[in-house]
């Protein structure tokens, strides 16, 4: 099969196409037949093996040569334990370690998936799964009214933030670069901020809800923005930072702010409910442009050059 191939860390020029062996899915796994997969925040990182947490697949080189995180396809082969899925289904979701997706094949266990609306497009499942389960997550507890802030707003999942906070009656303010405002304004902000010119952690005591994507800051400096009873939540950022977020999530108790790192599940219920939103019309993951996985080495060239706005897909035949 023709798969996307990553041999070491580095810049969009390591990566190439290829042929490799076709995965055997185990008796707990399916195999899907990938139609289309879509890149984020974290296939950059996985790039680059930076930061550090984007080790975890491997200290030196990547242990699974395939990038691809979040995929819809139609499963191939049902291993024998399989009972959820069977082969024909329509499924999306997003796999394993961020690993194994920009390829015709992968295998993986079932849990990590949930069956694709008949409404949407592969390339629109495609696009869900991390952007979607993160601002689902991000969002949860949001209140008509609540102030919002996201940080690092016009990317895969930031984009989703905005929409979705916004769907929940929250007034929004979006940071990023000022190039963005209009798709910023799009995807539903209230209120735009060019991270270059103005920061946001001086906006003493007025966000409910901080969704941090791209955590620079410390926490005793992000804590200062949230009014009383508000939250701030890491979502990404430098391996600094969240440590010192974990820490302080621990201690920061008594203020009635809270600040802490969110870990996002891979969870079928979140992949249902953010599908659910998106078939009822309540939000839209943006779709920046479309490549074909022959053309993958310049999607992450575009991905890397964080030229895009939303989400970049790649089709495969
Ligand atoms: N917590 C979890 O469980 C979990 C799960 C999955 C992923 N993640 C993490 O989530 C993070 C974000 O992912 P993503 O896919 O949304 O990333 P993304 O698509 O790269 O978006 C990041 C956005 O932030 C902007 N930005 C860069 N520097 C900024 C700054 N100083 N201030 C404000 N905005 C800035 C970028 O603009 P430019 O493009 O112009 O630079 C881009 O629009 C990643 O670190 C990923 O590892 C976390």
């Amino acid at each position: 099969m023709r798969a996307v191939i990553q041999d070491r860390y580095g810049t969009a020029e390591v990566i190439g196409v290829d042929d490799v062996p076709r995965p055997v899915p185990a008796d707990d796994e399916v195999l899907i037949e990938v139609r289309a997969a879509s890149l984020n925040g974290s296939d950059r990182e996985n790039l680059a093996g930076s930061p550090f947490y984007a080790r975890l697949n491997g200290l030196r080189r990547p242990r699974n040569p395939v990038p691809g995180s979040d995929v819809a396809g139609v499963v191939a082969a049902a291993g024998r334990s399989v009972t959820e899925y069977a082969e024909g289904d329509e499924v999306f979701g997003e796999l394993a370690g961020y690993r194994g997706g920009l390829a015709e094949y992968v295998a993986t266990p079932p849990r990590l998936l949930a069956r694709k609306p008949p409404s949407l497009s592969f390339a629109e499942a495609a696009a869900i799964p991390q952007a979607g389960c993160i601002a689902y997550r991000a969002t949860r507890g949001v209140r008509p009214g609540d102030r919002v802030l996201v940080n690092g707003a016009g990317g895969a999942g930031g984009s989703l933030v905005v929409a979705l906070a916004k769907h929940l009656g929250a007034a929004v303010t979006a940071v990023d670069r000022a190039d963005k405002a209009d798709h910023l304004r799009g995807a539903g902000a209230d209120d735009v901020v060019d991270f270059a010119s103005e920061d946001w952690a001086d906006h003493r005591d007025r966000y409910d809800r901080i969704v941090d994507l791209v955590a620079h800051r410390s926490p005793y400096r992000v804590h200062r923005a949230l009014r009383a009873g508000g939250s701030y939540l890491m979502v990404g950022g430098r391996t600094r930072m969240l440590l010192a977020t974990a820490a302080a999530g621990w201690s920061a108790g008594g203020s009635g702010k809270r600040v802490k790192v969110l870990v996002v599940p891979q969870s079928r219920a979140d992949l249902e409910a953010v599908a659910a939103l998106v078939v009822d019309g309540a939000v839209a993951p943006v779709l920046d442009r479309a490549y074909s996985l022959e053309q993958a080495p310049a999607a992450f060239a575009r991905l890397a050059a964080e030229d895009h706005l939303g989400k970049i897909v790649v089709h495969v035949p």
